[in-house]
């Protein structure tokens, strides 16, 4: 197994992110040869795969495919696992986990489909080297993950391990974040230049704020991980991916005319947003400041404004929330003219009562929850009725 040759290269994403990572991967550029709702298909070796951990804001994870086969049953899938050549990946000193997801009638539960591949791994390796690596559920370590649909079988190193959205920089939790990979789907999904100001009134601990930092400096996500699959198995080249990392490393400047503002009325919020934008390495590119939302400074030369409301999943909080929503329409149609506005929220009911005509209306998920990002061209008098005015960006 040489992984320096061209695999076929599946990036995984949340439900309805396709798009915008299939946009991402295009531009890196990799050719993208399939894309779905929730996975796209790439090709290229390990280092490419290094480089994709490095430089993608909206994926989950990068499988490099290792192999594919038919198999009928459990005892196929063993029978090809424990002729598979694992030694020419993993060391027998070293520790593995093994993920499925299984759509055959073979089996119906996925962990029994994982078990038979580690026993598969194991007794090949029992066999070649006389000692046989540990296995667990620790994502930590190499991770091989078997997508099985009726009689195919495919087996893919999970170059990430954990997530790609646990960027590592969220050292202090928050109520309700928006998960990183997502913040940075919505953003991409707007139409922000990343050049004009991006205003980030009701921050909470941060998310969009530093995720808009990032893009605007041009600084790759995965810089501030310590961690990837990739880094446990045979072939890693810990000098390459050091000089990945130099190559990418962009400037701590913000283009002139762009700045990032974050508030939020809570003190703690911010606090934490402040702690997670250092530990991005982005700090110094996000203006902090506590204030309710309405107080929020709107800079000069146009840009966007960005907010992201509680949207009440418990009973009873969705009409107390009616009324901030309400207020939320006040303050971007008074103080955001001239701008977009985006509200990204969970409940279309209480987008109601933003009382603004939206532009766009993008769908996206938050786990189980559909999440709506609702865009809004802030012309001249726009509630309700609207106006021709165009928004000058
Ligand atoms: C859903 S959270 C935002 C989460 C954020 N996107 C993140 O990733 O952490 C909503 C935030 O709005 C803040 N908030 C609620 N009402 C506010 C108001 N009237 N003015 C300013 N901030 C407010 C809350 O303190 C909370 O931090």
């Amino acid at each position: 197994m040489i992984l320096t040759e061209k695999h076929p290269i599946a990036v995984t994403c949340a439900r309805g992110i396709g798009p915008f990572l299939a946009g991402e991967l295009s531009s890196l550029p990799f050719p993208v040869l399939r894309a779905g709702e929730t996975a796209v298909e790439t090709e290229g070796n390990l280092e490419d795969a290094m480089r994709l951990n490095l430089h993608l804001r909206t994926a989950h994870r990068v499988l490099l495919g290792l192999c594919a086969f038919r198999a009928e049953g459990p005892e196929e899938l063993y029978r090809f696992v424990s002729a598979f050549p694992w030694e020419d990946l993993l060391s027998e000193n070293g520790y593995f986990s093994v993920t499925s997801t299984v759509r055959t009638p073979a089996i119906r539960d996925p962990r029994f489909a994982s078990l038979r591949i580690k026993d598969g791994i194991a007794d090949r390796f029992y066999r070649t080297r006389g000692i046989r690596p540990d296995s667990g559920p620790d994502r930590r370590r190499t991770v091989f993950h078997l997508q099985w649909t009726g009689e195919d079988a495919a087996i893919s190193l999970d170059t990430s391990g954990e997530p790609l959205s646990r960027r590592g920089y969220r050292k202090l939790p928050w109520k309700a974040p928006m998960q990183e990979s997502l913040a940075a789907a919505t953003i991409l999904a707007s139409r922000w230049d990343r050049k004009s100001p991006f205003v980030n009134p009701m921050c909470g601990s941060g998310t969009l704020a530093v995720e808009a930092a990032l893009l605007a400096l041009g600084r790759p996500p995965g810089l501030t991980r310590e961690n990837f699959g990739f880094m446990h198995v045979r072939g890693y080249s810990p000098r390459r991916w050091r000089e990945l990392r130099a190559e990418a490393k962009a400037g701590g400047r913000l283009p002139p005319g762009c700045r990032i503002l974050a508030t939020d009325r809570d003190p703690d919020a911010v606090a934490a947003a402040r702690e997670n934008a250092r530990a991005a390495g982005v700090e110094q590119a996000i203006e902090f400041n506590v204030c309710p939302f309405e107080e929020t400074e709107i800079p000069a030369g146009g840009g966007v404004i960005f907010m992201n409301p509680e949207y009440g999943e418990r009973m009873g909080e969705a009409s107390l929330l009616r009324d901030v929503y309400g207020k939320i329409g006040d303050f971007l149609k008074k103080r955001g003219r001239g701008r977009l506005g985006y509200v990204f929220t969970g409940n279309p009911d209480l987008a109601k009562s933003v009382g603004l005509r939206t532009a766009r209306r993008i769908p996206f998920f938050n786990g189980p929850i559909e999440c709506r990002l609702l865009e809004y061209e802030l012309y001249e008098g726009s509630r309700k009725a609207g106006n021709s005015e165009p928004a000058s960006r």
